[in-house]
């Protein structure tokens, strides 16, 4: 070690770590949330089979059964911001691992539908709070050029969550064992988290934000070990000229209300373009295109599940290099394009229309997981201050729920409604809308400091280059 790096460490009084985990290993770790969140959004479309003959559940009770989740969610968005700053980010997660494992375990044990709902609304809590804390915790712990790989490992997780779940669900009900087992291997991935983050260090941004620069130090050397002296004094300097500030309500002045018009937009055009209405109800959409057994609607189903992963994978290695903007900008108008094919199609329902029904949703889903699917939960982290960085990410996460409810619960109606066509063009509409908000609003991050994104937005929206 140099002198100078020994002498440094006795001025700040910083002790060594006790151990050096790669930036890889702390955001896989993180991640768990991310898969968890997917797991048990996903897990609902297979039990529900089982559920309705063990609850006798008729149409409406199978819709509160599935919406009761993203209630929880709602709620769960909004309470994270709070107590992420309170607790830290480390403790948050750990909180979280902790109401994932007690639900899925008194999920599995319901003995009627009142206790079923309100365990789903607890482990919609914690999907609900998971979704902005993973991302934070990732966007605070990364270097600045692999800030967009390494959030995007969530986005992974999430998808590969979906296509585990319905997985899971097809084997135990091969095996005729229920759903109890469906809900109760959820607790697998809970654990694993809570284990893992025991391991992992607190975020060294929190920790500084409690001015607690000792244990700031450490961290941030034991995570990366490179530009340590840039980093500090960059957090340093933003965090002392944050003192006179006023806290959340600083989120709606005039300079930061411009990232939380891009926080939200983005939040609700993810939502937006129907893109649940694919994840939820994607054999219904193939029974309606002709496909006639259930079981290949459900064959076409996973495969949906595998693209979105498998596209996810290119996202992260694009994320970095081609930018925030390019992904967003060119997945907004595959999407378009493919929605109104998928509607096109509908208009011509010749009753065989399930080959073509299948290559429209994988283009869109394809379109979906190189764009808004990552890009919204790595901006909704990595805009906001550090003062009001989990406060911002919750409140896009709130508009997230909130648009995801609003989607799921009136697709089947606007379907009798207006028609197969019209939704899609719907969804495609705000495909266009998403495009031209992408492109007037939202900044490129790529390779920018957390500090430099923070200063864009001081400075009235420019990039401060000496920085
Ligand atoms: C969205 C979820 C969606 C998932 C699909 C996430 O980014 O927030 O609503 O189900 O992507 O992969």
């Amino acid at each position: 070690m140099a002198f100078q790096e020994r002498e440094r460490r006795h001025a700040t009084g910083a002790t060594p770590s006790p151990r050096s985990l790669p930036v890889y290993f702390i955001a896989a770790v993180a991640a768990m949330g991310g898969f968890l969140f997917g797991y048990d959004t996903g897990v609902i479309s297979g039990a529900l089979l089982f559920l309705k003959q063990s609850f006798a559940l008729n149409a409406t009770t199978q819709e509160i059964a599935v919406s009761a989740v993203l209630a929880g969610a709602i709620i769960g968005a909004i309470v994270a911001g709070r107590v992420n700053d309170i607790l830290g980010r480390k403790k948050t997660l750990l909180l979280l691992a902790v109401i994932f494992t007690a639900g899925a375990l008194l999920t599995a044990i319901s003995p009627n539908l009142v206790f079923f709902l309100v365990c789903r609304v607890i482990v919609g809590l914690g999907i609900g709070a998971a979704a902005s804390v993973v991302p934070v915790y990732i966007s605070e712990i990364a270097p600045s050029r692999l800030r967009g790989t390494l959030v995007t490992f969530n986005q992974l997780a999430i998808t590969v969550g979906i296509a585990v779940s319905y997985w899971v669900d097809l084997t135990f009900a091969h095996a005729g064992l229920g759903w109890q087992p469906m809900f109760a291997s959820a607790a697998i991935a809970s654990i694993a988290l809570f284990l893992g983050m025991l391991l992992c260090p607190e975020t060294p941004r929190w920790l500084a934000s409690k001015g607690r620069w000792n244990e700031a130090t450490v961290a941030i050397e034991h995570i990366k070990g490179e530009q340590l002296e840039q980093e500090l004094a960059d957090i340093h300097r933003s965090l002392s000229e944050e003192r006179q500030q006023v806290g959340v309500r600083e989120l709606f002045t005039p300079l930061l209300r411009a990232a939380l018009i891009v926080g939200v937009g983005l939040a609700v055009f993810q939502q937006f373009v129907g893109i649940n209405t694919v994840i939820y109800y994607a054999p219904t959409i193939f029974e309606q295109a002709g496909v006639a057994s259930a079981s290949s609607a459900i064959l076409a189903t996973s495969v949906v599940g595998v693209v979105n992963v498998l596209a996810t994978i290119v996202a992260i290695l694009l994320v970095d290099r081609l930018g925030r903007r390019r992904l967003l900008l060119g997945g907004s108008s595959i999407m378009v394009v493919a929605l109104v094919m998928l509607g096109i199609i509908f208009a011509h329902n010749s009753g065989h229309i399930g080959g073509l029904t299948l290559i429209a949703l994988i283009v869109y889903i394809l379109a979906f997981a190189l764009s808004f699917g990552p890009v919204f939960w790595l901006m909704s982290a990595e805009i906001f201050p550090t003062r009001v960085r989990a406060a911002g990410a919750s409140i896009s996460s709130f508009a997230n729920w909130t648009a995801n409810l609003l989607v799921s619960i009136t697709f089947l109606s606007l379907i009798g409604a207006i028609g197969a066509p019209a939704t899609f063009w719907l969804y495609a509409f705000f495909g266009i809308l998403a495009f031209i908000f992408s492109w007037i609003l939202v900044p490129e991050t790529k390779g920018r400091s957390l500090e430099q994104i923070e200063r864009y937005w001081e400075s009235g929206r420019h990039w401060d280059e000496a920085a």
